[in-house]
């Protein structure tokens, strides 16, 4: 079983390599650059004491973790050896005017094998925990993640004490099953079988170790491909410290749900006996014929000699009331600074009026007889060629503008490559609606939102809006949505791009349960998008044309 020390502030800091700044497109040309090349090959792995075959980058199940500040350039060169094209994602980081970095199949061309491509983007006016994972092709399935930590810059203040050191556990469900029989499962029409196992880092185990009286940051983000977690510790309080990139009010849980995509740090302080203690990881809302997944591994005390006696810590009731109330108590704190010295709460969103409404109802199709999963109606294609060139060059008759309807309007399912038109600076609703009985997520590039509502009483109505938080409401950028019920958000349309809007659970978004959202304005300016970077990789219909 591995032990993991945890990330001390200073070791963190000699990790820091502070590259010369070198002429660059990028605007924080005078920010630190830090350069990464990154092989990504196959390679046994075996996390269950089964070989199988797992994507690997520079060798590493999961892959290397990125320890970076805010407003740091981050120049990865990822080279694909494997005989697929390939794409990673940076899941949470915004790239502001920057969709050309985003690595969906809606913005970039996939690396083709024994090809590579250098992303530069930044971590703009970011802190917290994120993650970065393969966008196509189902690779999620057999690797290639990992985590991506944002630090502050040593003039901002986060609002807790500096921790004794962080822990990053990225905690998943995981397939014995190869990525490339998954897709087979899918391509058939077959649903994904339920996963076998649960694994943090990429093991079915993990030894902490700290010491007792000191305070620790976990970070704990849900890389799985489609099921809910629970996470808590036997004998110890969380107290909720960030969600994907903002501060929120520190309560304290005994356990806490994190959906697929999503990622929380909390503090905890080993204030109990000096033992050995249980950290659980189990699957929540599983289908009713399987019993939980459970995930255990141990929190030592380094002076610990004894296991701490009693139970493992039970899980929370499996009913969405629980979850939802704790959905619900998550609190932005709106005097807390952000990346940049100000109050996250400093922009009253609950006082803007929104320009528009988007009711974006998922659901399980039969398109061209083929079983996919649609968006009002429309399930994602990808096409030829990326969303972002086919706009850039004004590529005629592939992208599909508005064609989603803003509303369910119980057309008969069609495939197609929906992008919605959006004005840059609008302030939008989107309603998710659930219509079946399964736990889902929505994830937004580009961009934090406010989760504003959660219900699971079937269909939204207007109605619901007199209930919603328009005060302190958690803004993530990863939303759960209960089975058969619905999540509400809020979103300001500050970031210029082609922004893919996706179901977090990768069955969903691989059989069709995306779009893309174009949120653009007349006035063509760098202040508003950088230009195509010199090195994007230009496929389809795109191919060969200049940069
Ligand atoms: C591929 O890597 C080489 C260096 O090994 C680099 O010069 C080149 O720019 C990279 N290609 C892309 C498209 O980023
Ligand atoms: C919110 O942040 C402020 C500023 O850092 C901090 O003093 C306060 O304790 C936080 N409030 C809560 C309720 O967590």
């Amino acid at each position: 079983m591995p032990r993991m020390a945890p990330t001390r502030p200073c070791l963190a800091l000699a990790r820091w390599v502070l590259l010369a700044a070198v002429a660059a497109r990028l605007a924080g040309a005078d920010d630190p650059y830090r350069y990464f090349t990154w092989i990504v090959t196959y390679g046994p792995i075996n996390p269950l004491g089964t070989t199988q075959q797992g994507i690997l980058i520079n060798g590493q199940f999961p892959g290397p973790r990125i320890d970076c500040v805010t407003n740091d350039n981050l120049i990865v060169n990822v080279v694909n050896n494997l005989d697929e094209p390939f794409l990673i994602t940076w899941n949470g980081i915004k790239q502001r005017k920057n969709s050309w970095q985003d690595g969906v199949a809606g913005t970039n061309c996939p690396i083709p094998p024994g090809a590579n491509y250098t992303y530069k983007f930044q971590a703009k006016d970011q802190i917290g925990t994120f993650t970065y994972f393969p966008s196509v092709a189902l690779h999620r399935a057999a690797g290639g993640f990992g985590a991506l930590n944002v630090y502050q810059r040593p003039a901002i203040p986060v609002p807790y004490p500096a921790p004794a050191g962080d822990f990053t556990l990225l905690v998943g469900d995981w397939y014995l099953a190869g990525h490339d029989q998954l897709r087979q499962t899918l391509d058939s029409g077959a649903p994904l079988p339920f996963p076998d196992a649960l694994l943090i880092n990429g093991m079915p185990s993990a030894t902490l170790v700290g010491d007792q009286g000191r305070t620790y940051l976990l970070r704990v983000s849900n890389v799985g491909m489609k099921t809910s977690i629970n996470f808590r510790i036997q004998g110890h309080a969380l107290k909720l410290a960030e969600v994907e990139g903002t501060h929120p009010v520190q309560n304290v849980y005994d356990s806490l749900d994190v959906h697929v995509g999503q990622s929380v740090a909390f503090l905890v302080t080993l204030d109990q006996p000096p033992m050995d203690y249980a950290v659980v990881a189990s699957t929540r809302f599983n289908p009713a014929d399987t019993s939980p997944l459970t995930a255990v591994g141990t929190l030592h005390y380094s002076s610990a000699t004894s296991l701490a006696p009693g139970p493992l810590p039970a899980g929370p009731p499996e009913e969405s009331e629980w979850s939802m109330n704790q959905a619900r108590s998550f609190r932005w704190n709106l005097t807390a600074s952000a990346a940049r010295p100000n109050p996250q709460g400093s922009f009253h969103y609950g006082t803007i009026q929104t320009s528009r409404t988007l009711v974006l109802a998922s659901s399980a199709a039969v398109v061209a007889g083929q079983r996919r999963y649609a968006v009002n109606g429309v399930s994602f294609v990808v096409p030829d060629t990326p969303l972002k060139l086919l706009d850039n060059y004004n590529i005629a008759n592939v992208i599909e503008w508005d064609s989603v309807p803003e509303r369910p309007d119980g057309g008969a399912p069609r495939p197609g490559t929906p992008v919605v038109r959006l004005n840059l600076h609008e302030f939008v609703e989107v309603v998710f609606q659930n219509t079946e009985n399964e736990m889902q997520s929505w994830h937004l590039d580009g961009y934090d939102f406010w989760v504003v509502g959660y219900g699971d009483n079937g269909q939204w109505t207007e109605n619901e809006r007199l209930n919603y938080n328009l005060v302190d409401a958690q803004a993530r950028h990863t939303v759960q949505v209960y089975p058969n019920g619905w999540s509400a958000i809020l979103v300001s349309l500050d970031n210029q791009g082609m922004w893919n809007l996706r179901s977090a659970n990768w069955d969903r978004q691989y059989l069709g349960q995306q779009l893309y959202l174009r949120v653009w304005t007349a006035e063509q300016s760098f202040s508003n998008e950088y230009s195509i970077p010199t090195n994007a990789i230009l496929c389809g219909r795109a191919a060969g044309l200049p940069h």
